[in-house]
């Protein structure tokens, strides 16, 4: 749902506001801030993604965000025209009083630790520009310091007395980010100064009247929150995939098991589906960059145990290949293997690390013949996997398969008839590595149902 915009004339003295970096985060923050009633002018390096967004066209698959997007992008048809962008850090300077930091952090390759070219990039080309007051806010994960690091910077650079910077993480989720940047858990915010927190306030001022909490810490906390989020999540994940194996060893049902657990208010039942395991483009490279910097800091004892959530979840990926192999009789050679999702979760086409895609390549690599289907993500899997076939359609990627594999929860699959795709099949199995899929529906129409961690399903 939606906030609808508010009928009353905006006050003129709304701060103006920068975005800088235009992907899921930054497209939605601004798209968002539009929504609140702020003018916004978004930034990005890439003059295809700015030419795009000016059309008011997502360049990703994003639930909502086009029609917001679309509600406020100056120049089209109907929109309130308080959103434009630009690829010029000149006229950003010039236009905003605060400046959001919402470029990405990925994993260096061959590290852990993560990649902080592109929100340094931001800062030094940024700085420079600024001749009046203004606040630089990042929203970026970062590893903790960085903010301290940056602050002292943007004093450095900024020819303006009271340039300053604050930290604000995000929490949003791809497929959800329209809903989670409007009506957030919390709000966080690390700040040195009154100044920055009042500006922060005003920003934030409607979520915060409805009720949403607004946490205001020093700089190293408010980055923490968000690695800390993100690893906590991670470990429950892992926790769940543990029990499957356990499971597995024991013929009990980890469904079965999470459900009974999630009864316990202490626990809750959200982030206990166990699987094949958390991939995307944050919670495994957050990880590995929060004990990178662990150690940096002389504390790596202290996020030890984040290596074996890691390697916890690695490990789901290959059991779901040995799964895969031991159904088709101890062999892949040759085997035709539908997978079913390539994104790394429902209602995005993000493939960034994704978990199915990667046990699709393992299956390719020792042999099988596999053919993927995605209701979004196609076109970048078939970037990133280029040598897997691609089918237009579930019921196509099925035709004359071995083995079904549900890697992707997508609605569709799991409202996929399991009595009309026994007929395109070669063999009826079907391997569910999202545990999403009705054990009873598919047996009844003479599938063999497997999945990681229900033995006994
Ligand atoms: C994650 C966090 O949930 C956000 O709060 C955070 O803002 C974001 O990272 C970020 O750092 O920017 P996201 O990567 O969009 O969001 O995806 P999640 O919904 O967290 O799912 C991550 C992975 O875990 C997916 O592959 C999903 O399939 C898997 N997962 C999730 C499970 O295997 N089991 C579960 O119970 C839940």
């Amino acid at each position: 749902m939606l906030m609808t915009m508010p009928t009353q004339t905006q006050p003129r003295a709304l701060p103006k506001i920068t975005v800088i970096g235009t992907g899921y985060l930054g497209a939605t923050h601004a798209a968002a801030l539009a929504e609140l009633g702020f003018e916004v002018l978004g930034l990005d390096v890439l003059p295809d993604k700015i030419a795009s967004l000016s059309r008011g066209e997502v360049p990703f698959y994003e639930p909502g965000l086009g029609d917001i997007l679309r509600r406020h992008v100056s120049g089209l048809p109907g929109s309130s025209g308080r959103l434009s962008f630009t690829t010029s850090y000149t006229d950003a300077a010039a236009f905003g009083d605060i400046h959001f930091i919402c470029v990405n952090t990925p994993q260096k390759p061959g590290e852990y630790a993560c990649d902080m070219s592109y929100v340094d990039a931001a800062v030094e080309s940024l700085a420079p520009h600024l001749t009046r007051p203004a606040l630089v806010v990042g929203k970026s994960t970062v590893p903790v310091g960085s903010a301290a690091r940056l602050a002292r910077r943007v004093a450095e650079l900024a020819p303006a007395e009271g340039a300053e910077l604050a930290w604000n993480p995000e929490f949003l989720r791809e497929g959800f980010a329209v809903e989670d940047t409007l009506r957030p858990d919390r709000i966080v915010v690390g700040v040195t100064s009154e100044r920055a927190e009042t500006l922060l306030r005003e920003v934030y001022a409607k979520p915060v009247a409805e009720g949403v909490p607004f946490l205001v810490t020093d700089l190293p906390t408010a980055e923490l929150v968000k690695t800390a989020a993100n690893a906590f999540l991670s470990t429950k994940i892992s926790f769940i995939n543990a029990m499957a194996e356990i499971c597995e060893a024991a013929d009990g049902d980890v469904v079965k098991l999470a459900e009974a657990l999630g009864h316990d208010d202490r626990i809750g039942k959200k982030f206990l589906r166990a699987g094949i395991g958390f991939g995307g483009g944050c919670l495994p490279k957050d990880i590995r960059a929060f004990m990178a910097r662990a150690g940096e800091l002389g504390a790596s004892e202290a996020l030890s145990f984040l290596r074996e959530i890691d390697s916890i979840n690695m490990r789901r990926r290959a059991s779901m290949v040995e799964l895969t192999r031991e159904t088709l009789d101890g062999s892949l050679l040759g085997k035709r293997v539908a997978v079913l999702g390539a994104a790394f979760k429902p209602d995005s086409d993000d493939v960034r690390d994704s978990p199915a895609l990667n046990i699709a390549g393992q299956l390719h690599l020792q042999g099988a013949e596999v053919t993927v289907y995605d209701p979004k993500a196609m076109e970048n899997a078939k970037r990133l996997f280029p040598t897997l076939r691609y089918a237009a359609t579930a019921t196509e990627a099925a035709t004359g398969a071995h083995a079904v594999l549900h890697l992707t929860e997508w609605r569709e699959f799991r409202e996929l008839d399991p009595a009309a795709l026994a007929e395109v099949v070669s063999t009826r199995h079907v391997l569910d590595g999202r545990n999403t899929l009705d054990p009873a529906l598919w047996r009844k129409a003479n599938w063999t149902y497997r999945a990681l961690g229900r033995p006994t399903a």
